[in-house]
């Protein structure tokens, strides 16, 4: 069969997704661009109105294959499909398979199923008590020297704007020793950096899957695995994260300089209504424990502008913060109201035009911050690992396009044309543009 796969959201979407190509293709079925797919698979995202919308249109535009060739179907997963369910079946004709995010294990065997009765429809939608392993594909060869490793799934913090408890049902860890095992795995096969993934990493081990080992622990286990150069974790709550984890950034050498620590607004009024359980002084407690722990880290964030009863003042406060942090990056949204959760009750909601001129104002004083940031990096010496080559090419010398250890986008122009696709490279930072930086060759090592 031929298949295409279109994911929305997040990383732990992205890396499903990825699982459910390499799944399907040991079972002989072919990715294939839109246009020639007999199935379309179409993992979603509920987390704000934005990919939400997206999946509507697009399941709508993929509907004129299957109008011109009825064995086209489609498969909808993820978040959407959580909370959508049965409903896909009387809004979309072609949707035959709808699967939430505890079936995602179960997906590549429903597809051939479906694929060989055209009568039938399926929804999996139940939650699971434990994390569900699933089958370990074949990796394919040659893939990149990065790779995700779930940890677990769900979360249980409930925050009163979030919907993900809701569609990602509740906590659930993944035992430690699959995890280890799948992390030594993909060492074996010339993976050199690691990003441990969950909605809330650091309360692993806090539910019965993670057998007694907190998320310290997971993450010096991790470490100590040979051939992990680079070690990364997402996302991290700021009330769970502890002391353990903050030392870990200044014993061990592999953990990358970089942490996103969301904190969504800088107003502890807000931020006591949105349920998320620190204030600004607790906030800035972390950032300072993390600095001395590893000097000149990158600190991240999400930001929500707008909630509900945010008042310019609370959008100050917000402002102070993100400056008094100096975020080298930052993700931020406009609230919107998602089916079911707490906050849908709360007033006043604050209208459009105000909550878009917040973040307008937001993403600026952030782009001055990125590019500080960037600036200070120019004239350093670092390493990069390279991914491939960069998305544009100057005429002339060719450019890769790689990471830094704290996570930054590095192109490096080559005078050679050797193929550096998964080394590390040394590197001088020449030039810092908006979003990423651009390096030259250091020393004679390659
Ligand atoms: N409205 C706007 N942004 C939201 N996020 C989560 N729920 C909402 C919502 N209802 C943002 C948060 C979170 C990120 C993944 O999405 O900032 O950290
Ligand atoms: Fe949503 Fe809060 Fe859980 Fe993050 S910690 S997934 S914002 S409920």
């Amino acid at each position: 069969m031929k298949f295409h796969v279109i994911s929305f959201g997040c990383q732990m979407n992205a890396n499903d997704s990825d699982w459910l190509v390499r799944a399907l293709e040991s079972r002989g079925w072919t990715e294939t661009p839109e246009e020639q797919a007999s199935v379309f698979i179409v993992n979603t995202c509920s987390v704000r109105e934005k990919p939400e919308q997206k999946v509507y249109s697009l399941l709508g535009r993929l509907e004129q294959y299957a109008r011109r060739d009825g064995g086209v179907f489609a498969a909808v997963g993820g978040c959407v499909a959580q909370q959508v369910g049965r409903g896909f079946f009387e809004r979309f004709s072609f949707v035959r398979l709808v699967f939430g995010t505890d079936a995602v294990a179960l997906a590549p065997e429903a597809l051939e199923r479906l694929a060989q009765s055209p009568d039938e429809r399926l929804a999996l939608l139940d939650f699971l008590p434990t994390y569900a392993e699933r089958e370990d594909p074949a990796p394919k060869a040659g893939g990149p020297a990065q790779a995700f490793v779930n940890i677990m799934q769900g979360c249980d913090n409930f925050c009163t704007y979030c919907i993900v408890p809701y569609v990602r049902g509740r906590q659930k860890s993944r035992q430690p020793g699959a995890v280890l095992a799948e992390c030594r795995g993909l060492a074996a096969r010339g993976v050199r950096e690691i990003t441990l993934l969950g909605q809330n990493v650091n309360s692993f081990g806090l539910d019965r899957g993670g057998a007694g080992v907190s998320f310290a622990q997971l993450l010096r286990q991790v470490a100590a695995i040979p051939g992990v150069e680079r070690l990364r974790f997402t996302t991290s709550h700021p009330k769970d994260i502890a002391d353990e984890v903050i030392a870990a950034f200044g014993e061990l050498e592999n953990l990358c300089p970089a942490l996103h620590l969301p904190l969504q607004s800088g107003s502890d009024a807000i931020l006591k209504r949105m349920g998320r359980r620190y204030d600004t002084a607790r906030y800035l407690d972390i950032v300072e424990r993390l600095q001395r722990a590893r000097p000149g880290i990158s600190l991240s964030t999400d930001l929500i502008v707008g909630f509900p009863g945010e008042t310019d003042a609370d959008f100050e406060a917000t402002l102070r913060m993100v400056e008094r942090v100096g975020f080298e990056s930052s993700f931020s949204f406009k609230y919107s109201d998602r089916p079911g959760v707490a906050a849908v009750r709360m007033e006043p909601k604050i209208d459009e035009e105000t909550a878009a001129a917040r973040l307008e104002h937001l993403q600026n004083l952030q782009n001055t911050l990125t590019k500080d940031c960037l600036e200070k990096c120019v004239g350093t010496q670092t390493v990069v690992l390279i991914e491939g080559p960069s998305r544009k090419q100057d005429a002339g010398a060719p450019s890769l396009r790689g990471r830094d250890p704290a996570g930054r986008t590095v192109n490096v122009t080559l005078d050679g044309g050797a193929d550096l696709t998964g080394k590390m490279v040394p590197v001088r930072l020449v030039e810092a543009k908006k979003h990423s930086l651009v390096g030259e060759k250091a020393g004679a090592s390659w």
